[in-house]
């Protein structure tokens, strides 16, 4: 027997020799505000909504229930099925879909490892079952749908979306990029606070976007990561999901915890298929539920019960349901204010741009429109830590910072002007 060489040969010496991978653009900032000294440091990078007093935020009605749950003697470790947790699924998809429609029995929700999960799932299954190629994303989108769907075999395209001139959305564009869509593709649409332009569609607009949808025959995965934060209120949010199932186009939702309940470390989420039309003789919902299930054990086997157990009692009991609706409703006023609070301090101070946007759009982000290098003094001169595409998380500011943001911006608008393009 031919005793193996000790040292790698340098064929495979090389082929370990692997260059660092690309840096996620939102977590690598949020990473070097970390690891900045200076106390005049603002984070307003990551999405994560933060109390006035800049503390991530955990809402009463989780506490409760954490709390319960932790005094429980019932509670134990073992393994969920691979679908999780039926009650946190069925909870998810009445408040997705409202309960006529969860009752009609064309829904498929699987409980899943947060909403990132949720639409690895939701692109699996277009891509592996449906048998679509290719996925349109948002130009711009959140970094990770750009980074998904490659990773799902499913060819990236993109549709316009946001006009960075008029900062809204470029209807227009996004219906024309639509309309060339081939029959089958996946159209991955956010269905309120679009991240990172805090842009929404109107109800009439989301119309015309599902009548192509229909016409053309596309896959609609909807991206539901922050439902409740655009408006307060979790029906209106749900608005457009709602007007395709209406109209009889069968979606996919890819639904997140993480924001809506704070449970950002505790990867609570959901993906869900509606059909539109029961076939006779088949059970199509519990078919596409085998499938999700099948693509999830593959994935990673079976979700994480504790968040979902905290997710599921919050809003299946009457009173901590109540409390966390309240609560979304005061999250979301706080956005407002201090929406309203960073575009009177730059107005005030007559910085040079277009600030009205910042309190048309909604949710936690809003695109400043700033340059690369502007983005990049305020982080090297000012300790202000936003995405390089002038994205901020306005749920990071406060009383306390609001009025040193501004005065940055300001700065780096006067002192720093360059021919470049913003975003
Ligand atoms: C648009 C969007 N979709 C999905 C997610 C996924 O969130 P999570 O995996 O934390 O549930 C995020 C998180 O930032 C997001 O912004």
């Amino acid at each position: 027997m031919r005793v193996p060489d000790p040292v790698p040969s340098t064929s495979e010496r090389s082929k370990w020799d692997v260059l660092a991978a690309p840096r996620d653009p939102i977590l690598a900032i949020h990473q070097a505000y970390q690891q900045d000294p200076s106390p005049l440091a603002v984070n307003v990078s990551v999405g994560a909504y933060r109390d006035a007093g800049g503390n991530v935020h955990e809402f009463r009605a989780v506490r409760d229930a954490r709390l319960s749950i932790a005094a429980s003697s019932t509670y134990d470790h073992a393994y969920l099925p691979i679908s999780g947790l039926e009650h946190l699924a069925s909870q998810s998809a009445r408040l997705i879909y409202g309960d006529d429609v969860f009752e009609s029995g064309r829904i498929a929700c699987l409980h899943t490892v947060s909403g990132s999960c949720a639409l690895r799932l939701a692109l699996s299954l277009a891509s592996r079952v449906l048998g679509a190629e290719e996925a349109h994303v948002s130009l711009p989108a959140w970094p990770n749908h750009v980074q998904m769907v490659p990773m799902e075999a499913l060819k990236l395209a993109r549709y316009r979306y946001y006009d960075y001139d008029r900062h809204a959305v470029d209807i227009d564009g996004m219906l024309a990029d639509l309309g060339k869509a081939k029959r089958g593709d996946v159209v991955l649409l956010q269905a309120c606070a679009h991240n990172p332009s805090g842009a929404d569609l109107k109800e009439r607009e989301w119309r015309r976007v599902a009548d192509v949808v229909q016409q053309r025959r596309l896959v609609p995965v909807f991206d539901m990561a922050y439902q409740g934060l655009a408006s307060g209120d979790m029906e209106e949010d749900v608005c457009a999901v709602r007007t395709f199932v209406r109209k009889g186009i069968n979606v996919i939702v890819a639904q997140s915890f993480s924001k809506n309940l704070g449970l950002y470390n505790s990867r609570v989420g959901t993906v869900s298929v509606c059909v539109a039309d029961k076939v006779p003789g088949r059970d199509t919902a519990t078919n596409l539920l085998s499938q999700l299930s099948w693509l999830a054990r593959g994935m990673y086997s079976s979700p994480p019960a504790h968040g979902a157990l905290i997710a599921a009692k919050v809003m299946g009991d009457d009173t901590l349901r109540a409390k966390w609706l309240l609560e979304i409703k005061e999250v979301v006023g706080r956005i407002g204010k201090m929406r309203e609070r960073l575009r009177d301090e730059l107005e005030r101070r007559k910085v040079a741009g277009h600030w009205k946007h910042i309190t048309q759009t909604k949710g936690m982000f809003v695109l400043l429109g700033l340059t690369y290098s502007q983005v990049e003094r305020m982080r090297v001169l000012h300790h202000i830590y936003l995405t390089g595409n002038s994205r901020i998380n306005i749920a990071g500011l406060n009383e306390n910072n609001v009025a040193q943001v501004a005065e940055a911006i300001a700065e780096v608008v006067q002192n720093s002007k360059t021919p470049e393009q913003g975003c």
